[in-house]
């Protein structure tokens, strides 16, 4: 079956290249002139700025760059600067006013425990996953966001992962359960019938009941936030590989298929699927996530279904050639200091419209890591 326009190797491999090395610089550029310094998106291509963050979520991604660079570098330098990012992010591990512990740690302090098997490394996740569960509220069956106690976030599965590696590393059944209870309740309110996504629940704190899907970041209340749906994707897949339960796989097959459904034959989706003509902007972001989710669901689908396998890579390996074009990429704009360009952050309050975003830098560089790592397994590729 022909899943799309061939893309050959001896073309991509030179522009994964080409951004590893861009990431490489930009990181360094980062980190030697804002030390301590996790910014969340550019403004006018620049890092520091005095704009709002909304919510502190983003240390994980940039610490997570630098170990990428780590593991693909022969200069210890990014080891030394890996490691002094993430020791930076220690103290959020008891931090309670965020939903984003799994953004934080499992970017940052999973590559350090893979790389040393340290004991002490562990902890610091087990115990950022105890501190995110207590956001659980036993009678709606969800984490609570960082908003308010009655909201719940399509966002949150891509830090429940978290959770379930507490949970496994400790043997904990009723973490477990907790973190199993809030994807079933993430399915059962935020996906829709057609695999689409809400960015919002809101609940009746007193009984539970769930009153209706509504959104932060999207268009609507019943509009799909693109990235929010990249979100699910990529999140459902992960805790797929926790719990090996095909219900979740389910899920991020459903999600996959309404993305690359109203992708349509572009690469690179708007913000929202649902915008208007008039603020159609591109968000490279949400496309840089959902090609490194779908790299990884292609992976964790083989086994069971070969062709949709091959499909979601080469739809994957779509995403990232068009990224990997001058349009997107700084690499020839050496005054932008992100790396990936035309991201959204939050459109309503005009933070990060059509400038470079910390995660956006960070799925991309994943994404380029993962193909470089087994380029045998991209599908469509020659
Ligand atoms: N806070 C997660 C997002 O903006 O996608």
């Amino acid at each position: 079956m022909s899943h799309g326009p061939r893309i050959s190797w001896s073309s991509l491999e030179p522009r994964l290249n080409r951004a590893l090395g861009l990431a490489a610089s930009r990181v360094e550029r980062l980190v030697t002139s804002q030390p301590g310094s996790f910014p969340i998106y550019t403004v006018n291509g620049r890092w520091r700025h005095a704009g709002e963050s909304w919510t502190e979520w983003c240390g994980g991604f940039l610490a997570g760059m630098a170990w990428i660079l780590a593991r693909r570098s022969s200069d210890p330098e990014w080891r030394r600067r890996a490691e002094k990012l993430s020791l930076m992010l220690a103290p959020r591990r008891f931090d309670r006013e965020v939903h984003d512990l799994g953004f934080i740690f499992l970017n940052s302090y999973r590559p350090w425990h893979q790389a040393t098997g340290d004991p002490a490394i562990l902890e610091v996740m087990i115990e950022a996953g105890r501190t995110l569960a207590l956001r659980f509220h036993p009678k709606g069956r969800y984490l609570r966001s960082f908003l308010a106690p009655d909201s719940l976030f399509i966002d949150i599965m891509m830090n429940v992962p978290l959770i379930f590696l507490a949970a496994r590393e400790t043997a904990d059944d009723a973490l477990r359960e907790l973190a199993r209870a809030h994807c079933r309740t993430t399915e059962r309110v935020l996906v829709r019938a057609d695999g689409g996504t809400a960015h919002e629940g809101i609940f009746d704190l007193e009984t539970g009941l769930f009153l209706g899907q509504t959104t932060q970041q999207g268009v609507a209340p019943d509009s799909t936030w693109t990235r929010g749906l990249a979100w699910s994707l990529y999140g459902f897949c992960q805790v797929h590989d926790f719990t090996g339960d095909l219900a979740d796989l389910t899920v991020a097959w459903r999600n996959a298929d309404c993305f690359l459904e109203r992708l349509g034959p572009n690469p690179i989706p708007p913000w929202d699927f649902d915008a208007p003509p008039e603020a159609r902007f591109d968000d490279s972001s949400a496309a840089a996530i959902a090609a490194s989710g779908l790299i990884s669901l292609a992976q964790s689908t083989r086994a069971l279904d070969a062709d949709r396998a091959d499909r979601y890579q080469a739809r994957a390996v779509q995403i990232m050639d068009a990224l990997l074009q001058d349009h997107y990429l700084a690499w020839d704009q050496p005054e932008w200091e992100g790396v990936l360009k035309h991201g959204v952050y939050h459109l309503h309050k005009n933070l990060g419209v059509d400038e470079s975003v910390m995660w956006g830098d960070f799925f991309l560089l994943e994404a380029v890591d993962k193909l470089l790592d087994n380029p045998a397994s991209t599908g469509q590729i020659s």
